[in-house]
């Protein structure tokens, strides 16, 4: 599993660990640390095998796959923040496409062909109508965007080459929430771009209040409208996308969403409703680049692997702040 420590990676390894489905972890720390590990080993009741390391050395990556006998790959590295990847796309090209590449180079060379890439809602066009089938129309707007898009054609080019190779590309939209045993979570270096990090640290009292990015556009309360998505069912998701895979050959690309869509004031609400505190917020101008609504089509998951969202916004908000408040400074 590349990037094992990361937040939907490190609830990854539980959902594995839960089925008996031993896993070792690369991840080079870039922005995880290594005191995932410990809280891996109190949650699952044993160290997980872990090795620091990039995925651009391909060496490494190589000798790790030999060494414990790898059978699949779960590839979660990557960099995410849309508004850097604006400023340094390049870093963005080298980590994520180059990296993958490597990656994908190196499972060629130990004959691994089954893999779960994450991507992202994030590809499809915003041209198209809500929900988002896994057919509508594609086009990333930045930087970061566009290396999910291109890794995922770059995967449907290798499976057409090869017919032995087995890849899910799996499209997150928004995953949020925490382990219910405050464990593990999201803990974003410095300010969070994201809406529910951010909502935390308002609700713990690290940051005075949200910036609403937009009351003015047409949705119900006038602010951007989400598919937000339990992180324990994405992690689910993918142990259900690796027994299909070890069942189908081929290429899919399928969407881990709930299908419902939840705006910014509704999740606020929600978030005071799970903390118990009321959470201060002003309502500022549009973030560039978002779109108003965005919502998962939801059926070939579950035609697929069977898989389907199973916990509710009440749940993603109560083990956000569970998390939260036990860590009001995430591993740091
Ligand atoms: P994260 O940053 O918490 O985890 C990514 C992990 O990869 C980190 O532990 C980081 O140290 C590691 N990493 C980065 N570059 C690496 C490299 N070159 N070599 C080895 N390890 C490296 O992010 P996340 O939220 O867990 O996201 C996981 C994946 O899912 C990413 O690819 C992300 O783009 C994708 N995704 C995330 C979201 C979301 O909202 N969180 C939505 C859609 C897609
Ligand atoms: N928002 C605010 N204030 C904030 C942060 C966010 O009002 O401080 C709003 C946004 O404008 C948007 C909603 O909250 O309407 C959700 O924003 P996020 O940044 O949490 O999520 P996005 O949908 O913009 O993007 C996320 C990831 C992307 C990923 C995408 C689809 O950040 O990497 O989901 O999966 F591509």
């Amino acid at each position: 599993m590349t990037g094992g420590l990361g937040y939907i990676g490190s609830h990854a390894c539980v959902a594995l660990a839960q089925k008996a489905i031993p896993f070792v972890i690369v991840d080079n720390l870039a922005n995880s640390s290594l005191g995932v590990i410990d809280r891996l080993a109190e949650l699952v009741g044993y160290r997980p095998p872990f090795v620091e390391g990039d995925i651009r050395d391909g060496d490494l990556l190589v000798e790790t796959m030999e060494r414990h006998a790898i059978g699949a790959v779960m590839h979660f590295a990557g960099s995410k923040a849309v508004g850097e990847s604006v400023a340094m796309p390049l870093d963005y090209y080298v980590n994520n496409v180059a990296g993958s590449l490597t990656l994908f180079a190196a499972m060629v060379r130990t004959g691994v062909k089954t893999l779960i890439f994450s991507s992202s809602a994030t590809i499809y066009a915003q041209t198209n109508a809500m929900p988002l089938a896994e057919h509508a129309a594609l086009g990333a707007s930045n930087p970061y965007g566009r290396t999910k898009l291109f890794v995922e054609q770059i995967l449907f080019d290798l499976s057409v080459s090869d017919p032995a190779w087995s890849i899910a590309c799996l499209r997150y939209f928004n995953p949020v929430g925490a382990h219910p045993s405050g464990l593990i979570g999201e803990s974003p270096r410095g300010t969070p771009n994201n809406l529910v990090p951010y909502i935390a640290q308002v609700a713990v009292g690290r940051r005075e209040y949200l910036s609403v990015f937009g009351g003015d556009y047409e949705t119900e309360d006038g602010t951007g409208v989400r598919d937000y998505v339990h992180v324990l069912d994405v992690a689910e998701g993918h142990v259900m996308a690796l027994d299909y895979l070890r069942r189908h050959a081929g290429c899919v690309a399928v969407n881990l969403g709930t299908g419902r869509g939840m705006s910014v004031l509704d999740m606020l609400h929600e978030y005071e409703r799970a903390s118990g505190r009321s959470i201060a917020y002003e309502v500022t101008g549009r973030r560039p680049g978002d779109v108003a609504r965005c919502w998962a089509q939801v059926s070939l998951a579950r035609d697929l692997f069977g898989w389907q969202a199973t916990r509710e916004v009440e749940q993603m908000c109560q083990d956000s702040w569970r998390w939260q408040l036990a860590n009001p400074d995430g591993y740091a």
